[in-house]
């Protein structure tokens, strides 16, 4: 299995988690580490909406909550023909915790996509400017 099909097929099984109660569809995150460590996600929707929270953060806060703090890639899980890439909200979570990650966007089946989370987010706000 190559490293990146282990990371896709982790967010995969993260999905089977997901708790999409309103919308029904269902994401699944997988961050690498640094280290080569993988810490997954899965998006949690909440009966006010609001409060719902995508994968793609669901993993990072978990990652930098096991103390993570450098990391490679992220893939991202969905069934859909098209490619599923991380909302705006996610890609400003994701630069500023993870800076320029490789993005890997796939469904069930392969990859639909492969980005650079600089080119999904041009001109980003971050601590640099404050
Ligand atoms: N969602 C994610 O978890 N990640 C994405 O990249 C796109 C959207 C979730 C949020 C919500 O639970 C559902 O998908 C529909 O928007």
């Amino acid at each position: 299995m190559t490293a990146s099909s282990r990371l896709i097929d982790a967010a995969r099984q993260a999905r089977a988690h997901a708790v999409a109660s309103f919308s029904g569809f269902k994401v699944g995150a997988a961050l690498e580490t640094s280290t080569g460590e993988i810490v997954t996600g899965c998006n949690i929707e909440n009966a006010t909406y609001g409060l719902t929270i995508c994968a793609e953060r669901v993993a990072m806060f978990k990652a930098l909550s096991d103390g993570h703090h450098h990391f490679t890639r992220v893939a991202i899980v969905a069934d859909t023909v098209a490619p599923t890439p991380p909302c705006g909200a996610c890609r400003q979570i994701l630069w500023e915790f993870g800076g320029d990650l490789e993005v890997v966007l796939a469904n069930l089946t392969g990859t639909t996509g492969i980005h650079r989370l600089k080119d999904l987010l041009p001109l980003p706000f971050d601590a640099r400017l404050l």
